[in-house]
């Protein structure tokens, strides 16, 4: 899609806001929150063999004319100081990562150029060509990683258990150093789990819900799973896009927690997505030999693959979002019970639709 600024009329330019990772999750849901509020998106996604733009098809924005996509790698210092003196934005999102944690044990190297250096290379440009220029980074609640206190907040120590975790450390404490040293507007939002559904599939609440509707479908048999044990705080990522935005508009760039404040073991998010089908699951046995199975057929459905644990495991996060809630007026709005719902429709509807 070509769309060039200075073909917009002057006093149609509002706010310019740079997204990286308008590819993903919260690039799509973020881009279209700005667009809805007038501003014009310079979407930046990485060339790939094949377009991944799905995320902005479904939220109806791909065709929109104040998005322009942009190709860019964040691991490309000139590109990214480029980019950054081409379009002069007011804000930039910096969601572009490789934000998978079983991946990053895999590649630490790559986790650590992409999500360590991108956010450099941004805070440099802005340091170089413009300081107004306002700066979110994507910090996570990973970084807690072994937690050092029963609920995390922007005071909690870090202890992080990734690769992933390590990497977003730095790039949060550099981020935190811009704003320290050269007074850029620079915030960290230390978001917990969110999701949606449009979440990749690899992560854990995406593999169930989908799960679920191909077995709710007949073309699945076995969902396999890794820790069951483990405790997330699952939030909604509509929700925390806003939250983005709002750290954004603040009068001072800050760090803050955007949580639930609701943590839930990766058992019972099962549970609750297969009920919303209408499969009762009941679950037995101990470690690897835990079963989850249909209360109704009988059927084993889920199994452990102990290949899904991790070397490391962060067991159980829970955040406390009182600042932002304070300061920003943020919350989140929506319970796991509905977005279970929301994931598992949406999962049953499109699956339904390319089985027919
Ligand atoms: P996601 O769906 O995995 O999206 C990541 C995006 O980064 C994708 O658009 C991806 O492009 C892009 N990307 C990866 N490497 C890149 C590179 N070298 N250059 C340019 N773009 C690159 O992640 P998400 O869930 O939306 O999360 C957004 C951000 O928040 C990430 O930084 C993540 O670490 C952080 N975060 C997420 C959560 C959460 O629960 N979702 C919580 C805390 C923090 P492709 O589509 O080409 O892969
Ligand atoms: N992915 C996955 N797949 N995780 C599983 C599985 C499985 O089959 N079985 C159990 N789990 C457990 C993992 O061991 C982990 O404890 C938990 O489910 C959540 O895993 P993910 O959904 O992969 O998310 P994450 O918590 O590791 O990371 C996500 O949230 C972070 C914020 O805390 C990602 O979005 C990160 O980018 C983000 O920073």
């Amino acid at each position: 899609m070509e769309t060039n600024y200075s073909t917009f009329r002057k006093e149609e330019l509002k706010k310019i806001a740079l997204i990286t990772g308008i590819t993903g999750q919260d690039g799509a849901y973020l881009a279209k929150f700005l667009l809805d509020r007038n501003y014009r998106i310079v979407g930046c996604y990485r060339r790939s063999s094949t377009l991944n733009f799905w995320r902005l098809q479904e939220l109806m924005i791909y065709e929109n004319n104040c998005l322009e996509l942009v190709d860019l790698d964040i691991t490309d210092p000139v590109a990214v100081s480029n980019v950054v003196r081409k379009h002069k934005p007011h804000e930039i999102y910096n969601l572009a990562a490789q934000s998978f944690v079983t991946s990053s044990f895999e590649n630490p190297v790559l986790t650590a150029n992409i999500n360590s250096l991108g956010p450099l290379y941004f805070l440099e440009a802005i340091r170089i060509v413009d300081k107004n220029i306002r700066f979110y980074q994507a910090s996570t609640s990973e970084m807690y990683g072994l937690i050092q206190s029963s609920s995390q907040d922007e005071n909690t120590p870090f202890y992080p258990r990734s690769p992933y975790a390590v990497s977003k450390l730095y790039a949060h404490w550099i981020t935190v150093n811009y704003r320290e040293s050269y007074g850029v507007f620079a915030a960290c939002g230390i978001l917990f789990n969110h999701e949606s559904p449009l979440r990749g599939e690899e992560f854990v609440t995406k593999k169930i819900t989908s799960a679920v509707a191909r077995i709710k479908h007949g073309i699945q048999t076995t969902l396999f799973l890794g820790n069951l044990n483990a405790r997330r705080d699952w939030g909604y990522a509509a929700d925390y896009v806003e939250g983005m935005w709002k750290m954004l508009q603040a009068e001072k760039p800050e760090n803050y927690v955007l949580a639930t404040g609701k943590n839930e073991t990766i058992r019972n998010f099962a549970k609750l997505a297969f009920k919303e089908a209408g499969i009762e699951i009941k679950f037995q046995g101990a470690k690897e030999n835990e079963v989850g199975i249909d209360t109704q057929t009988g059927d084993t459905i889920i199994r452990i693959d102990k290949k899904l644990y991790r070397p490391a495991e962060v067991d159980v996060l829970l955040g406390n979002s009182t600042k932002a809630n304070n300061e920003l007026n943020w919350k989140a709005r929506t319970s796991i019970q509905e977005l279970a719902k929301v994931m598992v429709e949406y999962d049953l509807q499109s699956i339904g639709q390319s089985i027919k």
